[in-house]
């Protein structure tokens, strides 16, 4: 008798045990979750966190296989979270991906990183949907332009260095890229290559006023190295690796083409024109269909007129120059 009391006793313990244990399982399990909901908004939104495994994933970097269909040309295009327009507009005329014979021309959008989770939810949307997006761990702002540019190079030298030539460019921009193609392939120099709209012989500005201005702290010299204008400029692959190999001993300089040909100026690769006549435009050239066949770049484009742009050309096919 004394013996069935105690087991039963023993057994009311033992549930009341598990009851216990249950509870603070399930409670835990709740703080685990609300833990990982935490880490993917701390993941996808400061821009200052630093952990290795974090800077390998965060925050978006679109991996390509490059060696099974290596592009010959990797447009990589500078933009803000706000110009999604201006991606979708370019994802549909000049950067769309095409073939020009069994010459394969990519396009990849470079990004900094927005502290807003909004925008970055609607970020990770859109790459999910074009698999384009290459987003960096820092500010958005026009003085991390450098920032930006290198973190591209330093993205073809990870994923892409089986393209032949990579282009930097901007979302204003009307970038021909049959006829660059064609040029780069008539020039025929795969390596220790560099063309754009060439500056040789360009001055800081002083002018604090300037969106440009460079105090003599950031730049003591009176004249720049020569460099391409940032509009538009290209690169033979090899001159990614050298570049980012580089740039470790080349202090951080705010304005990102004048950066790149601090680089270049350090590793004696001379900077070359494309074409006798000019082909890179920093500026709009007024529109003619013979003219824009015969051109590289041309500035100041917003989303409508590129889709204009397009079709006026696309109707224009058969006439003659
Ligand atoms: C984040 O961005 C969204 C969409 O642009 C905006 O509506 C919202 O106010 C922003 N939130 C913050 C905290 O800035
Ligand atoms: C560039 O980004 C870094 C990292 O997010 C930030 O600390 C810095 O303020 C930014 N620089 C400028 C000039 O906006
Ligand atoms: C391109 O250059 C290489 C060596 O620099 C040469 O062997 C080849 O014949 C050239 N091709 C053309 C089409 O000019
Ligand atoms: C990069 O630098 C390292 C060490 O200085 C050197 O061994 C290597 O050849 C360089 N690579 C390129 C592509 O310049």
């Amino acid at each position: 008798m004394f013996l069935i009391f105690q087991m039963l006793q023993l057994k009311w313990i033992f549930s009341t045990l598990l009851l216990i244990f249950g509870f603070g399982f399930c409670v835990l399990l709740l703080n685990i979750q609300n833990f990982c909901t935490t880490c993917r908004m701390i993941v996808y939104s400061s821009p200052t966190s630093t952990s290795a495994t974090e800077s390998e994933t965060f925050p978006l970097r679109t991996k390509i296989q490059c060696e099974r269909n290596p592009p010959f040309l990797v447009l990589l295009v500078t933009t803000t979270y706000k110009q999604k327009e201006a991606r979708n507009a370019i994802r549909q005329t000049w950067g769309k991906e095409r073939q020009i014979g069994d010459l394969l021309i990519s396009t990849y959008f470079l990004l900094g990183a927005s502290a807003n989770v909004t925008i970055q939810e609607e970020l990770i949307e859109e790459s999910d949907t074009y698999n384009d997006i290459i987003q960096g761990d820092f500010r958005d702002t026009y003085y991390n332009l450098t920032l930006k540019t290198m973190m591209g190079i330093e993205w073809i030298c990870a994923h892409c260095p089986q393209t032949k030539f990579v282009m930097k460019t901007d979302s204003d921009m009307f970038v021909n890229t049959g006829y660059l193609v064609e040029l780069l392939v008539k020039k025929n120099q795969t390596t220790n290559f560099v063309t754009g709209s060439l500056r040789p012989d360009d001055v800081p500005i002083r002018n604090i006023h300037s969106k440009w201005y460079i105090s003599e702290t950031e730049y003591p010299l009176d004249q720049y190295p020569p460099f391409c204008s940032g509009t538009g400029y290209v690169f033979s692959v090899d001159v990614a690796q050298k570049i980012q190999n580089v740039s470790t001993t080349v202090p951080f300089f705010k304005l990102e083409d004048v950066y790149v040909g601090m680089c270049l100026e350090k590793l004696k690769i001379n900077l070359q024109d494309l074409h006798s006549r000019p082909t890179f435009f920093e500026y709009k050239k007024p529109f003619t269909v013979c003219g824009y066949r015969k051109l590289v770049t041309s500035h100041g484009f917003p989303p409508h007129e590129m889709y204009l742009l397009r079709d006026t050309l696309r109707r224009s096919e058969a006439e003659r120059c």
